[in-house]
């Protein structure tokens, strides 16, 4: 049985282009969505090098080249699809990932009960 937290959708897969980010508040949380072509990866708005939000500019989360997460404080890098930290002062670390499903057009909080 889905709790209150997946009964709504994140946003539309539509709202992201196909190499994209956005920032979204859900039950509490401060998310950013990443969508990767037809993959797409949710990871909590803490940056694990200082524990502040990761983005300067509203939903931008990604580097110019769009396939790596970036911090904009110190620049550090991460894997759109692990979380981890690739380059930066908290290599080896990783953002906090959120389990999701594409459904009809949505993007959901995967069930956790
Ligand atoms: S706060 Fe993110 S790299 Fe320093």
């Amino acid at each position: 049985m889905p709790n209150d937290t997946t009964l709504s959708p994140l946003c539309l897969l539509s709202d992201l282009p196909t190499r994209g980010s956005k920032g979204v508040q859900h039950d509490g949380h401060n998310l950013i969505v990443v969508r990767q072509g037809a993959q797409v990866h949710v990871y909590e708005n803490r940056c694990p090098h200082r524990g502040i939000p990761l983005e300067w500019v509203p939903d931008q989360f990604l580097d110019n080249s769009g396939r790596l997460i970036q911090c904009a404080s110190h620049g550090a890098l991460f894997l759109p699809e692990s979380g981890e930290c690739i380059a930066g002062p908290c290599v080896g670390q990783s953002l906090r990932a959120f389990a999701c499903e594409v459904r009809e057009g949505g993007i959901y909080l995967t069930p956790t009960d």
